[in-house]
């Protein structure tokens, strides 16, 4: 849990630092220019070329060069060769010019310099893009898996369908409003909310490990039968970190595990498998309990049937004031947007029976 929460907001600073950079650019390329300008004042008022200064120019020349790319980093290089080109004296106080060729070279420097520096740049920027298009392809993949798994547990126990799609439709407007409320902050950002989403739907991969005979009993669990059906969580995650074994460094499997283990612990310490309680259930579980549980009691099961949207509530309700099941702050949020939660809800209600009756 501790490791999820640390990457987390590892990921949060490193998303943040890159917005910042990303909003800086089109400053920097102000910021050169302004740059190039001070540094002919610079030169100009320290008596000429003949002192060091002129060497300057390669500093916005080179942040030029490298956020931009080649071409407008030569042609910023022209335009601060030109402005310590022919009006620059060599030496201001004795009155002496430069001659052609000395401002012609030094502006050919600059010029060879941008190029150099764009040309790496743009090299490197051109890998980086091709590396994002090629991630992006295998989470496209990915995630094809993902649903593929989902969809078989699915089908073993829910009379409905549409589980996935409703379960992670709601996760992703809960864990929103947490954010724009401003709790969790420090772990929920767009990367969290995005892999949250799309792991949400392996919660309960570990059924496909329990026998039918339990998982599909109409009537209710007997004390050896429940204890079985609890080792859902078990059977997922265990799986889960198996594969983890062969991509250790793969967050989305990190909170699939998280999800899958602690989805039924409690807020009381009262759940299981393990009786966390708590901050102590990682906070992907505290989501994703709540959305489970809310799309269990609307959906018609082999025991019992659906409820209605405000049955539910009242009853996540009745768990929240008695402490019992749910994170207050998660509740809060919940309870919040319950208007979309029941479009979200009636939106993919029997989706998968119209799938399956071709409508
Ligand atoms: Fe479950």
């Amino acid at each position: 849990m501790e490791r999820e929460e640390v990457r987390q907001a590892y990921g949060k600073m490193r998303f943040e630092a890159l917005k910042i950079v990303r909003d800086k650019k089109m400053k920097l390329w102000f910021f050169s220019y302004v740059l190039s300008v001070i540094i002919t004042a610079v030169v100009y008022v320290t008596g000429g070329t003949t002192k060091v200064y002129p060497n300057l120019m390669y500093i916005p020349i080179a942040i030029m060069a490298s956020v931009y790319g080649k071409w407008p980093g030569v042609i910023h290089a022209i335009i601060s060769g030109l402005l310590m080109g022919p009006f620059m004296p060599l030496d201001r106080e004795l009155q002496i010019g430069q001659e052609a060729i000395n401002w012609v070279v030094r502006l050919i420097t600059y010029a060879i310099i941008a190029m150099v520096i764009g040309y790496f740049s743009d090299f490197f920027r051109e890998e980086f893009e091709e590396k994002v298009r090629k991630e992006k392809e295998i989470a496209d993949a990915h995630m094809a898996v993902v649903y593929a798994l989902a969809k078989l547990a699915e089908f073993r126990d829910s009379d409905t369908g549409g589980h996935i799609e409703r379960v992670t439709g709601i996760c992703h407007l809960l864990t929103s409003n947490l954010r724009r409320r401003g709790k969790y902050t420090y772990l929920i950002d767009d990367d969290y909310i995005e892999k949250l989403t799309k792991v949400s739907p392996l919660h309960d991969i570990g059924k496909v490990g329990i026998p039918d005979c339990i998982l599909l009993k109409p009537g209710r669990l007997t004390a050896k039968e429940f204890e079985v059906m609890k080792t859902h969580t078990t059977i997922g995650a265990k799986t889960l970190l198996e594969v983890k074994e062969k991509f250790p460094e793969n967050r989305f499997l990190e909170l699939a595990i998280n999800i899958t283990n602690f989805h039924h612990e409690r807020w009381d310490g009262t759940g299981y498998p393990l009786g966390l309680k708590g901050n102590e259930i990682p906070l992907s579980a505290r989501i994703m309990a709540i959305v489970d549980v809310y799309d269990a009691l609307r959906s018609k099961r082999v025991y019992k049937d659906a409820y209605t949207h405000e049955e539910s509530l009242k009853i996540i309700k009745e768990e929240e004031e008695s402490g019992k099941a749910f994170d207050p702050e998660i509740v809060a949020a919940f309870l919040e947007v319950e208007d979309e939660i029941r479009e979200i809800f009636l939106q993919y209600e029997n989706s998968g029976a119209r799938m399956a009756e071709g409508q």
